[in-house]
């Protein structure tokens, strides 16, 4: 079938809950009700019935510091407590808490007394090695095991995890490990990647050749590739963690208690490091977990593919799940390695029922064609999840379809790094789902969309901006160390009541929300975001380079692909396509191999506004293959004729 057909056949399905579905589901129409007839009491509801508290909180919002907030103000809770300890107490410590799958095939089954036992001896490490409740340890590490029990570790000293991807470069590392001052660094030799160990911990050793805060760091031995050592700073994971007690009493902390730093990209080059605290963050992960994927811990098979360097690892790999105590699958690897069955093969495997993932993956499966899928037993597939970016209804409708088995409800969940949790999504046991649509705002969770002058509409078809209208519980607390752009970056562009998401979004005839992706200088290339202003200092910073403009065009499979346009300096030599590889190099040794341009265009001139700012918007027709639209504020109008010149097949 071809895409066309697909869609036009979307009105024909029946995309409302079957019965059986909802007489099952955890999320129901009276959640809707109950949270909008009372905000704060909904919340505070789900924080008890969710989470086990020491001390229980004495005021469920603070918001007299807008826009700081504090939830659950005056409560006091381990956060590995809930994600570990309590389920071994309520008598489920057999029940299996990860399934490893390593890319090599290698597996490891971690039930809940396992992983009470790992996280006790990670958290002993740590403390041998001078983390204390409020020091910062900086976690570079694939999808293995060790990662989970070393951010569950953090949470349970107080200690907050800042989690850097492991596509991330040696300086994009040194920048975030001084912006937090991390005192411990976790990693590993190397990792699995298309069949073949990829060194990490070189990065590590780069990046702390610069001043650094550091004292020691911790290793895991992975791949047995050969790595530097600087002793008295290095130590083996395996020498310090294997013989640490695995008991470990866990103490409460407040709140309000930093849990972790995920650094993301912003409008300006400097990452922004988002912050996140405990009750709140928790209460939240655990109850979209629930209600939107619509985990049973007791029979459900779960598998988030992301990787846990991304909010959604941390939200629904690791606390989301773990304090609900579910059954997840852990792959470490790429989906086509060995062969391109390798998730589905994953799936029969562990019969996983709930599977979240992103739409660049689900175009990625519907090129490498429909018979890959249909060789494998999906039939213990029942919701899906997608996250990352919209969801074009023909990658919809193939998911539903060839994972499906065209009755599973699909989840567009709408969130942000900021948000910490879902936001904007169906309940799969309620909502008769549109495809491409993410829907409504969940229970708790309010949501407008405004025009230009921020008024708020609800006008069929119009385009406008997402913003949040009521604080919620897993938002972010902050920039670390930068309160008043967090402030100008949220809280302003629209005066002080509403969130700025940083969303373009409209309704439908239906009242459906359709997100349309960003409105600021922010790309969206496979689901992570990157900047076009980091991009284009990264551009600049190599010598050859006089000026650099950066855009983020259509792609068919990764949403947007990053396309630069590049000014030389008037003594370095265009060589053409060796100038180009050099500069996409530059750019991954600069950020990472994620943020390395699709293409790089070398070119006389940018066009510019009379008061000197770049168009972007005629760059990306260009980078689109469009014609050029007005032109008419450009300073010298010429450009643009010049510019397509050097186009393939301009002229
Ligand atoms: C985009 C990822 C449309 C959006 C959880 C947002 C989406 C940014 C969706 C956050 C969705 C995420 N539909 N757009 N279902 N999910 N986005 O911080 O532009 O990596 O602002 O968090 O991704 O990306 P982040």
């Amino acid at each position: 079938m071809t895409d066309d057909s697909l869609s036009s056949h979307a009105h024909e399905l029946d995309l409302a809950p079957a019965p059986a579905f909802a007489a099952q589901a955890n999320g129901t129409a009276e959640m809707y009700d109950a949270a909008a007839a009372d905000h704060e009491g909904f919340w505070a509801q789900q924080a008890r019935e969710r989470i086990t508290w020491a001390t229980d909180f004495e005021r469920t919002l603070d918001w007299d510091d807008a826009p700081f907030a504090k939830w659950f103000v005056g409560g006091q809770l381990n956060v590995a407590y809930n994600c570990v300890d309590r389920h071994v107490e309520a008598g489920n410590g057999d029940r299996v808490a990860i399934h490893f799958e390593g890319e090599g095939g290698d597996t490891r089954t971690i039930t809940y007394a396992d992983l009470q036992r790992e996280v006790c001896k990670t958290a002993n490490a740590l403390t041998e090695l001078g983390v204390g409740t409020g020091d910062t340890v900086a976690i570079y590490m694939p999808m293995i095991p060790e990662t989970v029990f070393t951010m569950l570790a953090c949470a349970r000293l107080g200690a907050p995890h800042s989690v850097i991807f492991g596509g991330f470069s040696a300086e994009a590392l040194h920048t975030r490990i001084d912006d937090a001052q991390c005192k411990v660094v976790v990693t590993t030799d190397g990792q699995f990647r298309r069949g073949k160990p990829s060194p990490l911990k070189p990065a590590v050793d780069e990046a702390l050749q610069y001043p650094n805060p550091v004292q020691k760091v911790l290793v895991v031995r992975r791949t047995e590739t050969d790595v530097d050592w600087h002793e008295g700073r290095d130590v083996w994971w395996h020498d310090v963690v294997d013989r640490q007690a695995d008991t470990h009493e866990a103490q409460p902390h407040d709140s309000e208690h930093p849990l972790f730093i995920l650094y993301t990209s912003g409008t300006t080059g400097k990452p922004k490091g988002i912050f996140h605290t405990s009750g709140g963050y928790l209460t939240q992960a655990a109850y979209t977990n629930s209600v939107v994927h619509d985990l049973h811990p007791e029979t459900d098979v779960y598998w988030c593919t992301a990787d846990v360097g991304w909010v959604t690892g941390h939200s629904y790999i690791v606390y989301g799940p773990l304090a609900n105590g579910a059954t997840q699958v852990m792959y470490e690897g790429t989906p086509d390695t060995p062969h391109q069955g390798r998730w589905w093969e994953l799936i029969e495997k562990y019969k996983v029922s709930i599977l979240y993932t992103a739409p660049t993956a689900i175009r990625t499966f519907m090129k490498w064609g429909d018979d890959i899928p249909a060789k494998f037993d999906l039939s213990s597939v029942r919701v899906l999840g997608s996250v990352g970016e919209p969801i074009n209804p023909e990658a919809w409708l193939w998911y539903r379809k060839h994972i499906g088995g065209n009755t599973a409800p699909i989840v567009d969940t709408w969130w942000q790094t900021e948000t910490g949790g879902i936001m904007i999504s169906p309940l799969p046991g309620v909502t008769t789902l549109e495809p491409g649509s993410a829907q409504r705002p969940i229970p708790g969770i309010s949501a407008e969309i405004l025009d230009d002058e921020g008024m708020p509409f609800t006008e069929a078809e119009k385009v406008g901006y997402l913003v949040l209208t009521k604080p919620w519980p897993a938002m972010l607390r902050g920039i670390w160390g930068d309160p008043e752009r967090y402030k100008d970056t949220y809280w302003t562009r629209f005066g002080p009541k509403y969130y700025f998401a940083g969303d373009g979004a409209k309704y439908d005839e239906k009242g459906n929300i359709w997100l349309l992706g960003r409105v600021d200088d922010v790309m969206n290339v496979s689901g992570h975001r990157l900047s076009t202003a980091e991009i284009e200092s990264a551009l600049v910073s190599h010598p050859a380079v006089a000026e650099a403009a950066v855009v983020g065009a259509s792609d068919e499979t990764t949403g947007q692909a990053v396309c630069a346009f590049v000014i030389l300096r008037g003594d370095a030599t265009d060589e053409g396509d060796a100038t180009v590889q050099a500069l996409r190099n530059h750019v991954a040794h600069e950020i990472g191999p994620i943020a390395k341009p699709r293409s790089i265009m070398i070119v006389p001139e940018l066009p510019k506004t009379r008061s000197g700012k770049i168009m972007r918007r005629l760059l990306k027709d260009v980078a689109e293959g469009r014609d050029i639209g007005d032109a008419t504020t450009l300073a010298d109008s010429s450009v643009m004729s010049l510019i397509a010149k050097g186009m393939p097949g301009g002229g």
